[in-house]
């Protein structure tokens, strides 16, 4: 038993448009879309161009559009689609480097700018002292520790695929992951209230059903939200 695969091929620069090219791949039952491409690659096309390397949902470089959802394709199984075919597309929203592979560049600025590293007042880095946390302090930031910076919450979100410029989700449940941490001293309002940071959001949580971690971008944004109201009538207060 045999699926199709149509995937998109494009060389910037030098085709004129991304065309779908077709490969017969066998529909085994433990095969995920990227043991797929994996056999194009090995057997079929040589030439074709795409990102993995944990193959078990961890380091989040897999993630492409597959039948229009963003996916994380070590973890989507052939058989989720029947008889096929599968359509197989780099993540939307991210400029294409060759064809299921793109720049991650704006995004990874984006996770810098929101000081992703634990502050302290008056306390140089790196840290040297040792913070004892409970288990409830722990679980005040956990969930948003969970990102493996896949991608797919900004490919899902329709604010950021028609601006650029929004901070986005996987960045602002960075900043939640932080000033959510007890031994952190910041609040990161000078960032995230922003029009292109968390007023941009219109709520619509789609980065919240993409996501494979269950990390809830969405959420993060709507509290943080509540956070920076709360500060603008009270400077005082943080988070
Ligand atoms: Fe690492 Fe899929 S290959 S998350």
């Amino acid at each position: 038993e045999s699926i199709r695969l149509e995937v998109a091929r494009y060389r910037p620069g030098q085709d004129a448009e991304p065309v779908f090219a077709s490969y017969e791949v066998p529909l085994m039952p433990d095969w995920a879309v990227l043991d797929g491409l994996t056999y194009v690659k090995d057997r079929l096309d040589g030439t074709l161009s795409f990102r993995w390397s944990c193959r078990m949902g961890i380091c989040g470089s897999c993630g492409m559009t597959v039948n229009g959802e963003p996916r994380l394709t070590c973890g989507t199984f052939l058989t989720e689609y029947g008889d096929g075919p599968v359509r197989i597309e780099p993540l939307k929203g991210f400029p294409v480097i060759r064809d299921l592979v793109v720049d991650i560049e704006d995004f990874l600025a984006k996770l810098s700018s929101v000081r992703p590293w634990l502050v302290r007042e008056g306390e140089e880095l790196p840290l040297t002292a040792e913070y004892a946390q409970t288990p409830a302090q722990l679980d005040a930031y956990k969930q948003y520790s969970m990102c493996i910076n896949c991608m797919l919450c900004y490919s899902a979100c329709p604010v950021y695929v028609l601006d650029p410029d929004f901070l986005g989700p996987a960045a602002i449940a960075l900043a939640q992951r932080y000033n959510l941490d007890s031994r952190d001293m910041d609040d990161r309002f000078d960032v995230l209230s922003q029009e292109d940071a968390v007023w941009g959001c219109t709520f619509v949580g789609e980065c919240t059903n993409a996501c494979p971690k269950h990390v809830d971008p969405a959420e993060a944004i709507q509290r943080y939200k509540l956070t920076a109201a709360l500060r603008s009538v009270l400077p005082w207060s943080r988070r």
